[in-house]
């Protein structure tokens, strides 16, 4: 009789099945057959894994043509005007997209205006905005100094005109080359980022009407005082219509520039 550990169960033929079934080192098969059977069941899985149909279904790749649509424009068509990706907020709309239903941009900061929510924007914007456009706004932080593109000064006066929802627009995103951060920064920090650039732009450019008498008085006797930034020219404080408040602030840049 062959020796059991090593015998085929076929070669047992003395034995009865069932103790073929139950006697376990009878049972195994040798190694070369095992090896066998492992290379056909890998081969069957692989062989599985061979059909096309999922690969070849009918689809648009990205940029292919089609002539589906009258224009042939298949995989790359523009979304119909004030489309909204999935995900946004349809029941506020302007909160999400920064612009109203009516595509129009938000204007006004659509959250409750607190010191604490400066104070959030201010944080949000030096942490993801700062590298690049500096934590003054001025577009030469440390990523540009390093060889980054220059974003433009938050204080030129095409942006100083844009409404808030533009800058959450931008952050949200992107423009140009820069990318958007939604992904990054939840739309509430979005709108206090966009709050704090605001700041920046009124800590160059306020009106000098919005000051106490006192308030005044400090500002005209520090800007005698001291140089301006050598990117802001004391010019731009003073343009704007002419009124006595505006006067005020002409008088004060003029003191300055006499000063510098
Ligand atoms: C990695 C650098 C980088 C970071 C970080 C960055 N930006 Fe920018 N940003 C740029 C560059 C570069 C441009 C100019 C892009 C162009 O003109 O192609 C720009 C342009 C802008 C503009 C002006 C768009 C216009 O109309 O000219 C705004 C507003 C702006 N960014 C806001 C933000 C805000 C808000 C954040 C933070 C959430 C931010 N950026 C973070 C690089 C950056």
């Amino acid at each position: 009789m062959p020796d059991p550990q090593t015998a085929s169960p076929r070669q047992n033929e003395d034995l009865p099945m069932r103790t073929l079934m139950q006697t376990g080192p009878v049972r195994r098969a040798p190694t070369g057959r095992r090896a066998r059977l492992a290379a056909c069941v890998a081969a069957a899985l692989a062989l599985a894994g061979c059909r096309q149909d999922m690969h070849d279904q009918a689809k648009i790749e990205p940029y292919e043509e089609s002539d589906f649509f009258a224009d042939g424009v298949g995989g790359a068509r523009i979304p119909p005007a004030h489309t909204l990706p999935r995900g946004t907020n349809w029941d506020d709309v302007a909160f999400t997209s920064g612009y109203h239903p009516d595509g129009t941009m938000v204007a006004e900061l659509p959250l409750e205006l607190t010191p604490e929510l400066l104070d959030r924007g201010e944080e949000r914007y030096n942490i993801f905005c700062s590298p690049c456009h500096a934590r003054t706004g001025a577009g030469n932080g440390m990523i540009v100094e390093r060889g980054f593109a220059q974003p433009p000064s938050y204080h030129e006066q095409r942006l100083r005109e844009m409404p808030l929802g533009y800058f959450f627009d931008v952050a949200s995103n992107g423009y140009g080359l820069m990318s958007g951060y939604k992904a990054q920064i939840k739309a509430a920090d979005r709108w206090a980022i966009a709050a704090w650039i605001r700041v920046l732009q009124r800590s160059r450019n306020a009106p000098i009407d919005v000051l106490s008498p006192e308030e005044r008085q400090q500002v005209i006797a520090a800007g005698a005082s001291a140089a301006r930034p050598a990117d802001e020219p004391a010019r731009q404080a003073a343009s704007g219509d002419e009124n006595e408040n505006q006067d005020d602030g002409r008088a004060a840049a003029g003191r300055e520039v006499g000063a510098l």
